[in-house]
């Protein structure tokens, strides 16, 4: 099927393997009110953390066609794992149909770079990100010197998309995952999945008040405006947009667990086959 021609009357289409990218979609929604926006939550192959860079690229490659398919003017990553797989195929599909991608994993290593007082930056990640060397990548890419030190919670996202409940035993393995960055004494520290910002207030206990937690969805919401307004393609209107939202596991568990951390009605969900 041939993508639709590019008006500003599109939506921007965003995905993830779950619940994560709504963090985005939130920042996104209270800085382009205006725009349209259709969010695809992969959860049937959650979690894409553990999956080989090869399985990535598919799911990436397949899930930026469907959106594009459907119509969007631009294409948001919202998805650590998946950037840091499967970038460059998304911008090779969305460039084929005159579309850009804004990801995640560049905006947060800028941010650290301009926040740390120390140079020592960590950064907190599924163990696909942190295997892809993205964020390595992405720092030594800054114009300082960092210390960076890595770790990878293979389990951190999946207790957030479950919807918790939180345990001891939970904090305990909070406690665990920060350790090496206390060690290393970190003073800035990369949530680098976007569903860790939906525990931000546990992390910022275990690490210390001090330590300074960055997120990417602020500066996605800065760049796709950015984008949109060169390319001519912003909403000029000042009504309120719409959002809906696809899942391609069970739209029930999504309802739920996305009205919880969106804190706003999702609307009917549509549940969708990519095979
Ligand atoms: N939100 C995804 C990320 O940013 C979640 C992790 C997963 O699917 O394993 O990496």
């Amino acid at each position: 099927m041939a993508a639709p021609e590019i008006t500003p009357e599109l939506p921007i289409a965003m995905f993830d393997s779950g619940v994560g990218g709504l963090t985005v979609l939130h920042e996104c929604l209270v800085s382009l009110p205006e725009e349209d926006y259709v969010y695809l939550g992969d959860d049937a192959r959650f979690p894409y953390g553990a999956r080989t860079a090869e399985d990535l690229r598919k799911h990436v490659a397949q899930v930026s066609r469907y959106l594009l398919e459907r119509g969007a003017k631009l294409l948001v990553i919202a998805c650590n794992s998946a950037a840091s797989g499967g970038q460059d195929v998304a911008r090779h599909i969305a460039a084929e149909a005159g579309i850009e991608v804004v990801a995640v994993i560049e905006p947060e290593a800028e941010i650290a770079a301009a926040l740390t007082d120390n140079g020592s930056v960590g950064v907190l990640a599924t163990p696909a990100t942190v295997r892809s060397g993205a964020y390595l990548r992405a720092l030594s890419a800054q114009q300082r010197a960092l210390t960076v030190t890595e770790v990878e919670a293979p389990d951190l996202a999946a207790v957030i998309q479950r919807g918790f409940p939180f345990s001891d035993s939970v904090v305990d393995m909070v406690r665990s995952y920060c350790e090496p960055l206390k060690r290393a004494e970190v003073d800035t520290v990369i949530l680098g999945c976007t569903h860790y910002p939906l525990v931000r207030p546990m992390l910022q206990r275990v690490l210390g008040r001090e330590v300074r937690l960055v997120t990417a969805g602020h500066a996605i919401a800065a760049t796709a405006e950015r984008q949109l307004d060169t390319a001519g393609l912003s909403k000029t209107d000042n009504e309120e947009g719409t959002y809906r939202f696809l899942c391609t596991g069970d739209p029930e568990s999504f309802r739920e667990l996305g009205t919880r951390f969106l804190q706003m009605p999702l609307g009917e969900i549509e549940r969708v086959d990519l095979p």
